[in-house]
C-alpha cells in the first residue's frame, strides 16, 4: 500500500492548508483512504508542518468497510491508546463509488475543508462510465461547500489527470502551485493540461512499497503507454493538483 508519507508530502508541497491554519477547526475527508494510511498521512502532516495549530482537527476516511473494517478497528484502538489529544477526531465511513445507496456513494462532505483523493482516482478510473460512479462524483462536487479544496494526487497517468479535470474543472479553480512546474509535452495532453506538478517520493522511506511494483506489467507499460509517463511511474513520482470550489 502506498504510504502515508507521500500524502503528507503532497499536502505540504501543494500548500493546501496555507489559509486554514487560523480556523478554529479543520475537517479533512479522505476519499479512498485505504486501511488508514491517509489518516496517518494527515496526522504526519499536522505534526510536521502545522505544529502550531490549536484548533480541532476532524479526519474522515471514506473507503470500503468490507475491505478495511478490521484495519480500521485496529487503528481506532491504536489512536485511542497513543494519541492523547481530544482535539483530534477520526472517523471511518463505508463508501463505494459504484453502489448507489444514500449511505454508500453519497458521502457527507458538506463540512470538509479539504477533500483528498490519494492514489484513489486511478483505482476507479476504469469504472468512470457507470451511472452510479458518475452520480457519486456529481454529488461530491455539488455538495462540497464553496471554497472547499480538492487535492488529487497519485500515479502519473495522463488519462486520469484529464478525467479529474473534467470532473472538477467546471465548478472549481485549479490553484497554482508554488513548486517548480514541469512542462509536459505529450500527444495525450490538451493545451490547458500541460503544466503539472509532481514530486518524487523517496522510495527508501516507503517501507511498505514494493520496489518491484511494476515488474509484472513492465512489458505492457513499455509498449502501450507514453514513454515519459512510464518513466515517471518507475521513478515513483506522485502527480498532484489542487482545486478550489468557486465561492
Ligand atoms: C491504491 S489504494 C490507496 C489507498 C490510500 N489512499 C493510500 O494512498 O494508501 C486505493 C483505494 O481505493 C479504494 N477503492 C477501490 N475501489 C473503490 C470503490 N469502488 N469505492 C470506494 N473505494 C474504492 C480501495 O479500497 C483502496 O483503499
Amino acid at each position: 500500500m502506498v504510504s502515508a508519507r507521500s500524502l503528507s508530502n503532497v499536502m505540504h508541497h501543494s500548500n493546501a492548508m496555507e489559509n486554514l491554519a487560523m480556523k478554529p477547526s479543520i475537517t479533512v475527508a479522505c476519499l479512498g483512504g485505504g486501511p488508514g494510511s491517509d489518516v496517518l498521512g494527515v496526522l504526519d502532516y499536522f505534526m510536521k508542518y502545522m505544529a502550531g495549530f490549536e484548533g480541532q482537527l476532524n479526519i474522515h476516511l471514506y473507503d470500503r468497510e468490507g475491505k478495511w473494517g478490521p484495519c480500521w478497528e485496529s487503528l481506532k484502538t491504536a489512536i485511542k491508546a497513543e494519541l492523547h489529544d481530544d482535539r483530534v477526531a477520526v472517523s471511518f465511513h463505508d463508501f463505494d463509488v459504484t453502489i448507489a445507496t444514500a449511505d454508500k456513494n453519497k458521502p457527507d462532505l458538506e463540512n470538509a475543508d479539504l477533500i483528498t483523493m490519494h492514489y484513489f482516482m486511478e483505482e476507479v478510473f476504469s469504472e468512470r462510465g457507470k451511472t452510479n460512479v458518475v452520480e457519486c462524483f456529481k454529488h461530491i462536487v455539488q455538495t462540497a461547500k464553496p471554497g472547499a479544496l480538492f487535492l488529487y494526487s497519485g500515479m502519473y497517468m495522463y488519462q486520469v489527470i484529464n478525467w479529474v479535470h473534467q470532473l472538477l474543472g467546471d465548478k472549481c479553480k485549479l490553484k497554482p502551485t508554488t513548486g517548480p512546474l514541469k512542462r509536459e509535452v505529450s500527444k495525450y495532453y490538451k493545451e490547458e493540461f500541460k503544466w503539472i506538478s509532481r514530486i518524487k517520493v523517496n522510495l527508501n522511506e516507503e517501507e511498505d512499497l514494493d520496489l518491484e511494483l511494476f515488474d509484472d506489467i513492465k512489458e505492457d507499460l513499455e509498449t502501450k503507454y507514453d514513454r515519459m509517463e512510464v518513466t515517471y511511474r518507475y521513478n515513483g513520482d506522485v502527480v498532484y493538483r489542487l482545486y478550489q470550489k468557486y465561492k
